[in-house]
């Protein structure tokens, strides 16, 4: 008898070991390693033999941009890079209860009622309770197939035989293949179902979508090959407090990355929200100290946000910095610069810095804005309520030029901003359409203060 091979697999990122370990070498997680079955993957095996195609020249393979499938949910499709791409895998990620289930749904029900047949694969619900929510979104389409399955030889077979326009596996932690002895959601059993499933829409070009558990550090459950396997990977974000929803683009290889699309949670389902500074600025005190908007751009879209920030003096301790939707090291640096180049003394702070709305701000463009911010609440000096700031910050303080400036201007100018502190050099204003906006140019943070107050 052919005696099974076995290996251990770190439940987090899926380092492999040939015996069990304590703490993962891969990604320092402790009590993460499972022992589980390896697998050959014969030749013979029929998805596989699939995959077998000849070898041709780039210049006879057709592609149209135009073939991709539009969902009519505007900002589903932007987030994609302009649709569905034809056998494409799309991997979506976000904390339980966050709208994975709710979104894919009314994406499918959009799709269905174009006549496209769309097969909706559950391991979580039973069909009774999708329909029950399928009421609350609207979900009424006859081409919509919902299908309660965990047995991944069973959906392949189902996918042959209704050949659906599209598919959503919901989760891809519950699929089980009877080829593995190894429990669902283990690091071996998401890579064989997925592997298959990718390889079943590649084949046949029918797009599919995966809904991915995260780990409470917030990355997708399973091992991050599963993000190396698809072609897109999309996170559901924004917290519980609040009833907006951002799902962010952090992969894709047909389209920009870190687009955002902006939703509301509501009664009856998500709803899109086409003005997202609108919605991060409404709730904005007047006349508060520490608050201040920049222009961030989110993928290929300026979005206004606001930037707080507290600054109180430490009386014991190391100083804390304290920050949500920006990195806390930059903050720390930021900090040192101010410190040294305008001899505010922010070393014996504490720093608090808040984006409001949820948002996370990952681009150096916002240097500025976190700086105004910290100057604000330090000298307890609110800013001007209609100005917004953008510039990078170098190490000596001198505030250097970002990319489209003139995209942000003009959308802080629709918002009606009146005033702008950016970077000295910038190339943009030649080009722009008339606007109401004063630009200050500044080329160091010495002269911050000045303009800000
Ligand atoms: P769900 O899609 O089940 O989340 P996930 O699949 O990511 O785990 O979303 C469930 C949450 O959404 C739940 O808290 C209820 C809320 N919700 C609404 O507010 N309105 C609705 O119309 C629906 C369907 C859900
Ligand atoms: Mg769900």
């Amino acid at each position: 008898m052919k005696k099974t091979k076995t290996a251990f697999f770190c439940q987090n990122c899926g380092h492999q070991s040939a015996k069990w370990l304590g703490k993962c070498p891969s990604c320092d997680e402790w009590n993460q390693f499972v022992e589980e079955e390896m697998r050959d993957i014969s030749p013979g095996d029929s998805l596989e033999a699939w995959l077998n195609e000849e070898p041709i020249s780039i210049d006879t393979i057709e592609a149209d941009e135009r073939d991709r499938l539009l969902t009519g949910i505007a900002e589903i499709d932007r987030v994609l890079g302009g649709g569905i791409v034809g056998g494409s895998a799309i991997l979506i990620g976000g904390d339980p209860g966050i709208g994975k289930s709710t979104l894919l749904l009314q994406v499918m029900q959009k799709l269905a009622d174009n006549g496209l047949v769309a097969l909706y694969v559950s391991g979580e619900e039973s069909a009774t309770q999708i329909k029950l929510r399928g009421k609350r979104v609207g979900a009424s389409s006859k081409n919509l197939i919902v299908f309660v399955e965990v047995s991944l030889e069973n959906i392949l077979k189902h996918i042959k035989e209704i050949n659906p326009g599209i598919v959503v596996i919901d989760s891809i932690q519950t699929v089980y293949s009877s080829v593995l002895t190894s429990a669902p959601g283990s690091v071996s059993q998401i890579r064989e179902a997925s592997g298959k499933l990718i390889l079943m829409s590649k084949k046949t070009g029918i797009p599919i979508f995966l809904i991915g558990h995260v780990t409470k550090e917030g990355a997708i459950a399973g091992p991050k090959i599963l993000e190396h396997m698809v072609d897109t990977v999309l996170y559901f974000e924004g917290d519980s407090g609040h009833t907006f929803r951002i799902v962010r683009n952090v992969k894709n290889r047909y389209g920009p990355t870190n687009e955002i699309g902006v939703f509301e949670m509501r009664e009856s389902g998500l709803v899109e929200v086409s003005n997202p500074s609108a919605l991060f600025l409404s709730e904005r005190p007047k006349g508060a100290v520490g608050s201040v908007v920049v222009p961030s751009m989110e993928g290929t879209r300026p979005v206004l946000v606001e930037i707080q920030s507290l600054v109180s003096e430490n009386t014991f301790g190391i100083p804390r910095r304290t920050t949500i939707g920006v990195d806390r090291n930059r903050v720390s640096l930021l900090a040192a610069v101010v410190e040294k180049v305008c001899g505010l003394h922010l070393g014996n702070h504490d720093i608090f810095i808040n984006v409001a709305g949820g948002v996370k701000l990952d681009e150096p463009a916002v240097d500025l804005g976190i700086i105004s911010s910290m100057m604000s609440s330090f000298l307890d000096r609110s800013i001007d309520f209609g100005t917004v700031v953008c510039g990078e910050v170098g190490l000596t303080g001198e505030v250097r030029g970002v990319g489209r400036m003139d995209e942000r201007i003009k959308e802080a100018s629709r918002m009606g901003f009146n005033r702008c502190i950016l970077p000295g050099g910038t190339s943009s204003s030649n080009n722009l359409p008339e606007t109401e906006m004063t630009r200050i140019n500044i080329d160091s943070i010495r002269k911050l203060p000045e303009h800000l107050f």
